[in-house]
């Protein structure tokens, strides 16, 4: 497929559902792991222009940055420590609405204000998080925790 990713204007589901065939071309044949989770990041931020939105791995018990789009960022969390490593813990999706009145938040910076954080699966084990962080309050719902679950699951992991 062209590399050329088509740009929705629409609520926020016309915009995941025209991103997510367009996700799913992109990894369709690429084995590589670092590949995927690059153009994937780059294509969540491009539709959305979220501040920051990239991967956490898990390695040796601790998430390391991994591919992301936005500015630097912290390189390793432990588990149950902030946002993503609650949402490793907990194995489960988290919606911050706002990051300031989640306890043990870990500000890469202050100008993020929301943040989702979905964890990866493979059999079972979480092996790494998709964070997404906004420079708005109460950026992120359900409508995100589905949408940016599916697109997760199409990433071979
Ligand atoms: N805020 C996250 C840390 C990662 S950065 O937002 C990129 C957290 O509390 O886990």
């Amino acid at each position: 497929m062209s590399e050329d990713l088509l740009i929705t204007k629409g609520n926020k589901q016309e915009q995941y559902e025209s991103l997510l065939p367009q996700i799913k071309g992109l990894l369709e044949g690429e084995p590589d792991l670092i590949a995927n989770l690059a153009n994937v990041a780059a294509a969540l931020r491009e539709q959305f222009n979220w501040f920051w939105v990239g991967f956490y791995l898990v390695k040796n018990d601790e998430l390391v940055l991994g591919p992301f789009q936005g500015p630097v960022a912290c390189t390793r969390i432990k588990k149950g420590r902030g946002v993503c490593g609650t949402s490793w813990q907990e194995e489960k999706t988290l919606i911050v609405e706002d990051v300031e009145k989640f306890p043990g938040h870990i500000a890469c910076s202050s100008l993020s204000k929301s943040e989702i954080v979905v964890p990866l699966f493979k059999n079972k084990i979480v092996v790494g998080v998709l964070d997404v962080d906004s420079d708005s309050l109460n950026c992120f719902d359900e409508t995100d925790k589905l949408y940016l679950e599916k697109i997760i699951q199409l990433i071979n992991l």
